[in-house]
């Protein structure tokens, strides 16, 4: 029955693929179930480190499924560099599962994130340009292509012509681009087809079964719960659903399958792109973290802005999302740093809020109100032992667990597998 949603609790890149990498050791299944190769999911172990887009963290133990779910917008062309790259590096991929009902990610997608980005001008959103915005657009605008579709040359035909048709009107009359040729992009279509066939499935059903037999799913997410379509900072947000809900829809799995919500939080804030960050450091404890942690885009390899962790922010995103557990990582990060701060309050037209703020033109107006603590000199790296952690990391974290109201199950000292603290097992044993 038990399905674990590990969802991304601040702005992203929060350390996601390490941890569904650790706790996949008791997973029967991972799954990805919103987002696309927007996410750059960095996973350390005793194969490799490895960045991953599409696939799901889970790949790297023999014993687990790894399923990209039907909320996923899926660029076959990168899924298949991904695959051959892990295959290249003895990563075993026979075990992934593609679901029939992901939609496409097209060149054209990618061509039309870029072009809106540019006419944005000062208001760009900074995305990945990855097409994933338009695809999503043409999901809900229902002219969106699907894996499946992929598969079956005669339909595939119908609704590409309809998608392209409608394509270069916009490419060519409001942006003065060239137009698509259909019968390149339809053969390179079907080619991808071709060599994802093995992978497509219905995913739903596969879930079903699972599910039925006991088996432990992590439900892996991707983003984070301030860039959520709805929830996030509108509109310097994602376009998918990051957050728990977005589990649900983007599976087909129902609520009541859902034991357990995990917030990833890192032990600080940190931003790509555009859009409020409150606790922004502009100084040079930010750029040292920012240096230190190498806090430079897995995807694009833009610098992340950084901040001190944000209670406000963390907060709002636990009670959107009903964490039942977090996981804080980067602890680590902030070892021989003194004090350090966390953003407790907003102020802003001399009113103090505790809750995040609905309106994008107050987030941007918000002050941070700063609560200091004792830093801690001796090192947290690598530590997997809670009793060796300095009193002052213990004293942060549980100023952590009072913010966001919510207990830190797993702390990570580092970015490997093994560098985690178990404080209480999330994941009951799998069931054999
Ligand atoms: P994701 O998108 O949430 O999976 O996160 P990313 O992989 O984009 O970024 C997280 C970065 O932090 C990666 O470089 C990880 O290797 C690294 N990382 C994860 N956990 C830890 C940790 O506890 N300590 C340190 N120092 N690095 C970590
Ligand atoms: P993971 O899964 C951090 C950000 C982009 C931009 C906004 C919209 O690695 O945590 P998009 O390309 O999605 O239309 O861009 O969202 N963004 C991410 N930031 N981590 C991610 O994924 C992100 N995926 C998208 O920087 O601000
Ligand atoms: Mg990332």
């Amino acid at each position: 029955m038990p399905a674990y949603g590990i969802v991304g609790a601040q702005w992203g890149d929060e350390g996601k693929g390490k941890v569904v990498d650790f706790l996949a050791e008791k997973a029967d299944m991972v799954v990805r179930f919103s987002g696309g190769s927007n996410a750059g999911h960095t996973v350390i172990n005793d194969q490799g480190k490895f960045a991953l887009h599409l696939v799901p963290s889970g790949i790297f133990w023999p014993h687990a499924d790894a399923v990209i779910g039907p909320g996923v917008v899926v660029n076959p062309g990168t899924l298949l560099d991904e695959l051959r790259g892990l295959q290249e590096r003895g990563v075993a991929t026979d075990r992934l599962y593609v679901s029939d009902h992901a939609h496409v990610v097209m060149p054209y997608h990618i061509q039309l994130d870029l072009l809106e980005e540019e006419a944005r001008g000062a208001k760009a959103i900074g995305t990945t340009g990855r097409g994933i915005g338009p695809a999503y657009v043409d999901k809900i605008a229902r002219i969106g292509i699907r894996i499946g579709d992929l598969l079956d040359a005669d339909y595939l035909r119908g609704r590409l012509e309809a998608a392209v048709r409608q394509k270069n009107q916009v490419l060519t009359k409001i942006y003065g681009a060239e137009p698509i040729d259909f019968d390149q992009l339809f053969d390179e279509c079907i080619e991808h087809g071709e060599a994802l066939r093995s992978y497509v499935t219905s995913v739903e059903s596969r879930i079903e079964v699972a599910l039925a037999k006991g088996a432990n799913i992590l439900l892996e997410g991707a983003q984070g719960a301030m860039l959520d379509l709805d929830h996030g900072t509108y509109p310097y947000v994602t376009s998918s659903s990051v957050s728990i809900g977005g589990a649900c829809t983007g599976l087909g799995i129902p609520p009541s399958e859902v034991r357990g919500i995990v917030g990833v939080f890192k032990a600080y804030s940190t931003r790509v792109g555009a859009g409020p960050l409150t606790a922004e450091l502009d100084d040079e404890v930010g750029s040292k973290i920012r240096e230190l942690a190498w806090e430079y885009g897995t995807t694009t390899g833009r610098p992340r802005r950084v901040g001190w962790f944000d209670g406000v922010a963390a907060r709002y995103s636990a009670s959107i999302n009903g964490f039942t557990s977090c996981v804080l990582t980067r602890l680590d990060v902030l070892d021989g740093i003194s004090p350090v701060k966390v953003c407790v309050a907003y102020e802003v037209d001399g009113k103090r809020l505790t809750s995040f703020p609905s309106r994008l033109r107050v987030q941007e107006r918000c002050q941070p109100v700063w609560e200091e603590l004792p830093g801690w000199t001796a090192p947290t790296a690598g530590i997997t032992d809670r009793a060796q952690l300095p009193a002052e990391a213990l004293a942060y974290v549980a100023r952590i667990e009072e913010l966001v109201r919510c207990p830190v199950d797993v702390i990570s000292t580092g970015p490997k597998r093994e560098e985690s603290i178990v404080v209480r097992p999330i994941l009951p044993d799998r069931a054999g």
